[in-house]
Parts: C-alpha cells; structure tokens; sequence
C-alpha cells in the first residue's frame, strides 16, 4: 500500500475497455488517481466518466502502447499531472484468431509490438521513475496462456510467454539490486470483454473465450490486490491454476485435448457477420464506448473461490488449524 498521505497514482494500459477498464474503476473506487492509456478515444472518455464517478481523478491518454517514446510521453505527463506513479499495470493487448499457416509476418509483428513490447515499454517507463525512489509496483496482466498455449492463437501466446520471462528476469535483477520495487504477473482465466467482439479472426464463427467465463471485476479486483501485495505470481481461478500445473504434467497429452477441443471451444455457434472490424492496428471504439464487459454476462461468474482462497492463506490456515484441534479435542473426549 502506498504510504505517502496523498491519493495512490496508478496507470492502467489498455483502460479503454475489458479488464483494464474494469481495474482502472478498481483504483478509482478506492481514491486512486489513474493515468488512462489505449487508443480509442470513446473508451478513455467512458473510463474517465466512472473513474472521477466513484471519486477517483483521471487523465486520459491516448497512447499505442507499441511506441516506446509515446509510453516515456505518457508516463511523463501522469508524473506532472497526477504525482509520482506508485502502480503500472500493464493490460493492453491485441491477438489474431488464426491457425498459423494463415497468419502474415505483420500480424504476428503488431500483436507482438503491442501485446509483448508494450509491456516491456510500459515496464521501463515504470522502473525508470520506481528505482530512483526504491518504490513502486509493477503488474503484468497475464493469463493462464503464458504458461499452456492454445491452438487458434500462436502470436498472443507467444506474447503472453514472452512477458512472462522477461518478467522473471527483471525480478531476479530487482531482488539482486535488492530494490523495494516489486513486479507481479497475475495469470487470468477467460474474461467476458469486449475482445472477442473486435479481435481480428479467421474463424467462421464468432470468438468467444473458452469457458467457463469470469465477469472483468474479477480480474480487475486480483490485479489491484497484487499491486499491494508481494507475490511474484498470482493465478487468477481454478481454469488458469489447472492449465499452468496440468501443463507441467501432462503436456503432450494437452496437445491432444487442445487439438481436438481448442477450435471449437474459441467460437461460438454464430456465424461471423460480414461487417466484422477488428482492432488490431486502429481502435474500433472511436464513436462507441463498449465498457469492461463483453456478448456474455450471461455465462459469465461474478467471483472465484480459488482467488478467496489464494488471497486468504492465513485465515484458512487459522480456520484449518482450528479445525483440527476441534477434532483433536472432540476425539479425546470419546
Ligand atoms: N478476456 C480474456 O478472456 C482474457 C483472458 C486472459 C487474459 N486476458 C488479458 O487481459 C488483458 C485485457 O484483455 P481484454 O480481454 O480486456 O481485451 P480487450 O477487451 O480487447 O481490451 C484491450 C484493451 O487494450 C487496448 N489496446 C489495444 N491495442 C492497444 C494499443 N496498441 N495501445 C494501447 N492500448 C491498446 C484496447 O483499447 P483501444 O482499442 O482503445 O486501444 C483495450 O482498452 C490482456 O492483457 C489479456 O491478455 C484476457
């Protein structure tokens, strides 16, 4: 937790919509003053509106993440605006639905450039403001596919693994350093967002993310919680915490269900429509805000049990210890 007096500053990537826009009004519900950054300029204005909503002060943006000078920018102007930046999260992303031997090198280099090195940019925007100060926390919004690619989405997988190594190696630098500033990747499960209505996609049907779903308050609350906790890593629900560990046993087994479940599990029964945008090098947002949200509220789970639990070792150890010596006790009595 921030421990000078005035109001935390956080800078969100991508807070336009899904994740990013639901973890910007995680900051703001508690006070945060909170750099908004993405393209479209509806999205940053709708982010804006909630934030200064429930209190918090916002400045938006609009910043590609995959300039490195334009991130150095934006980090310059939140520092003069709002205050030293005590969090970075870093959310932005782009993907491509693809099978690889359909993808061009150009997709594969943009979703790289905004997915992979917009961390990185936004990382050394951050480290170059933190380390001067000892302070400051840095949160990769990662996913379960940073560990066990899936079929349909070779280039965001590799973005997604990407980040995690180069997160472990700038960790093991600050630790060396023995720096006070911390850097954590919180590895998600499928999210209802807007992405899988504006991802660029050769499937036939629309995208969906592979069930089952979370609502964005989910992530958006485990990525706050990181940004003032030390861990190196927290795996966000059961789906993500079964991919990385099932990954480390069976994996060529995985192989096997990826190919014969991953195509269909991506999409769902529509058929794409023939007016499809994508965003993968403009936004599409610019006259419409979409919000944190995406097409399945319906199917989407407003909280996760593993997340409470992770979240909440002492308590459990506590209850389980009490427990036991409950047990203990009524056993000896018999
Ligand atoms: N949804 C899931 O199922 C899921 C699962 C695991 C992990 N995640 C992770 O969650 C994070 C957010 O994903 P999401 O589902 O919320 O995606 P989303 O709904 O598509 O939102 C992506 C955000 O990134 C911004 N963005 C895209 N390209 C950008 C660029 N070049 N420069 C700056 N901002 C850019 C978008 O805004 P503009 O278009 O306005 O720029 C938007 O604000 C990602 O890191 C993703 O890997 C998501």
């Amino acid at each position: 937790m921030s421990t000078r007096s005035g109001p935390e500053v956080a800078v969100v990537t991508g807070a336009s919509a899904g994740v990013g826009r639901a973890t910007a009004q995680a900051f703001a519900k508690r006070g945060a003053r909170v750099g908004l950054l993405a393209r479209g300029r509806a999205g940053l204005e709708g982010a804006r509106t909630e934030v200064e909503s429930f209190g918090g002060k916002a400045l938006v943006l609009p910043t590609d993440v995959a300039y490195a000078e334009a991130v150095e920018a934006a980090a310059q102007r939140v520092e003069e605006e709002l205050g030293p930046i005590d969090v970075w999260v870093n959310d932005a992303m782009v993907s491509v639905f693809s099978p690889a031997k359909e993808m061009t090198p150009e997709e594969y280099k943009r979703v790289t450039e905004v997915s992979y090195l917009g961390t990185v940019y936004g990382t050394l925007a951050a480290l170059k403001r933190m380390l001067p100060r000892n302070k400051g926390h840095i949160v990769q919004v990662g996913s379960a596919l940073a560990y066990r690619a899936i079929p349909l989405q070779s280039a965001y997988c590799g973005s997604k693994h990407a980040i995690q190594g180069f997160t472990e190696s700038v960790r093991s630098e600050l630790i060396h350093d023995r720096s006070d500033v911390r850097i954590t990747m919180v590895q998600l499960p499928a999210v209802n967002t807007p992405q899988f209505g504006w991802v660029r996609s050769r499937l036939p049907n629309n995208p969906q993310p592979v069930p089952p779903i979370f609502q964005p308050e989910v992530p958006a609350e485990a990525i706050y919680w990181a940004a003032h906790h030390d861990r190196n890593e927290l795996w966000l629900a059961w789906p993500a915490v079964k991919a990385i560990l099932g990954n480390k046993v069976i994996p060529r087994e995985l192989d096997y269900y990826l190919a014969r479940t991953g195509f269909d599990s991506q999409q769902t029964d529509e058929p794409v429509g023939p007016d499809r945008k994508d965003n993968l090098f403009e936004p599409v947002d610019d006259a419409e805000d979409r919000g944190a949200h995406g097409a399945f509220d319906e199917r989407s789970l407003p909280k996760s049990y593993q997340w409470l639990a992770s979240t909440h070792r002492t308590w459990l150890a506590a209850a389980g210890a009490l427990g036991l010596t409950a047990a203990a006790y009524a056993a000896r009595k018999r």
